[in-house]
């Protein structure tokens, strides 16, 4: 998906909010997540989303932050734990700040696109892993308790498999690359399917070949190109049983659905029928389905 922060990137108001940022670890499960981009320029409807029956514990905007100059807080109270992104390298040493708290941190988005699909920095594994290097260095020096998540595939694995071999030349998948001081704690990905046996079985494939637990921070029942327009009820069954999977998996460490946007545009093509919130921002009956550990309701 797309996401172009440079008129955002001059903002830089403090926050005078007090920031909630904590673990919900409360909750029966806690592994779904909301993504709702920086785009949409207030974080008040994502508040919705938190109430004290929802499973759902956490969310993130493609940034580092969002009521320290990146969206409006509108004095909303989230009560969830916010996750940041580098969305790419040029992230790290920007001027916006990473959310106070944070405890885990999203690698560089789809860097395995091409530059005409609008969507990615578009970097080769060489040129990806050498900043890698430097940045997890950088970053674990700064941040010691946070837990680092890899570069975030659209959906090319050897691209991923080359930039761990890259990073880790002495190691391999089989001992989860060993003590390799660059590894990613968490391998991220997205994935867009209608097809739920699919759907396991290439995060299954994934988790055995690239041997890290892992993350999956965009998923919804689409399919690009073959099959654009599902039934809002073929989206629900697919939620209710990838979700179902999904918290079963203790190598699955959290999820996010796509898509919490009230703009269309947000959507990026991506099927109506997903999304979690309608175009006036109110909650659909999937957005409250996902709240609901993804059993219908
Ligand atoms: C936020 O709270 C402050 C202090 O109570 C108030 O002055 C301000 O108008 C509020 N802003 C919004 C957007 O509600
Ligand atoms: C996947 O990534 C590799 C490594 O960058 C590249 O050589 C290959 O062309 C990519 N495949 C596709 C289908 O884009």
């Amino acid at each position: 998906m797309y996401y172009n922060f440079i008129s955002i990137w001059l903002l830089a108001i403090t926050a005078t909010n007090a920031v909630e940022n904590q673990a919900r670890a409360t909750k029966p499960n806690g592994k779904a997540g909301i993504g709702f981009p920086v785009q949409e320029g207030s974080a008040a409807p994502v508040s919705q989303f938190f109430t004290p029956d929802s499973t759902v514990s956490w969310w993130f905007n493609w940034h580092k932050n969002w009521n320290q100059g990146v969206m409006q807080a509108d004095n909303v109270t989230i009560d969830a734990e916010f996750i940041p992104m580098l969305w790419s390298t040029e992230f790290l040493d920007d001027k916006a700040s990473f959310q106070e708290g944070f405890t885990t941190l999203l690698g560089y988005n789809e860097p395995d696109l091409p530059a005409h699909v609008g969507v990615s920095i578009d970097l080769e594994p060489a040129e990806a892993s050498d900043k890698w290097k430097e940045q997890v260095v950088k970053i674990r020096e700064r941040y010691p308790n946070v837990k680092v998540a890899s570069p975030v595939m659209a959906s090319n694995k050897t691209w991923i498999l080359d930039f761990m071999n890259l990073i880790c030349p002495e190691y391999s998948a089989i001992d989860s690359w060993g003590n390799c001081q660059y590894k990613p704690d968490y391998l991220l990905t997205h994935l867009y399917s209608t097809d739920v046996t699919y759907f396991k079985n290439t995060l299954s494939d994934m988790h055995r070949d690239l041997g890290l637990p892992m993350i999956i921070s965009e998923f919804a029942c689409y399919h690009f190109n073959t099959d654009p327009h599902p039934e809002i009820e073929q989206v629900s069954t697919y939620m209710e049983n990838t979700m179902n999977w999904l918290d079963q998996q203790e190598w699955i460490i959290k999820y996010a659905w796509f898509g919490a946007m009230i703009d269309s545009a947000n959507l990026h093509n991506v099927d109506e029928t997903n999304r979690l919130l309608d175009d006036k921002g109110a909650l659909t009956d999937l957005g409250k389905q996902y709240m609901n550990g993804g059993k219908k309701v």
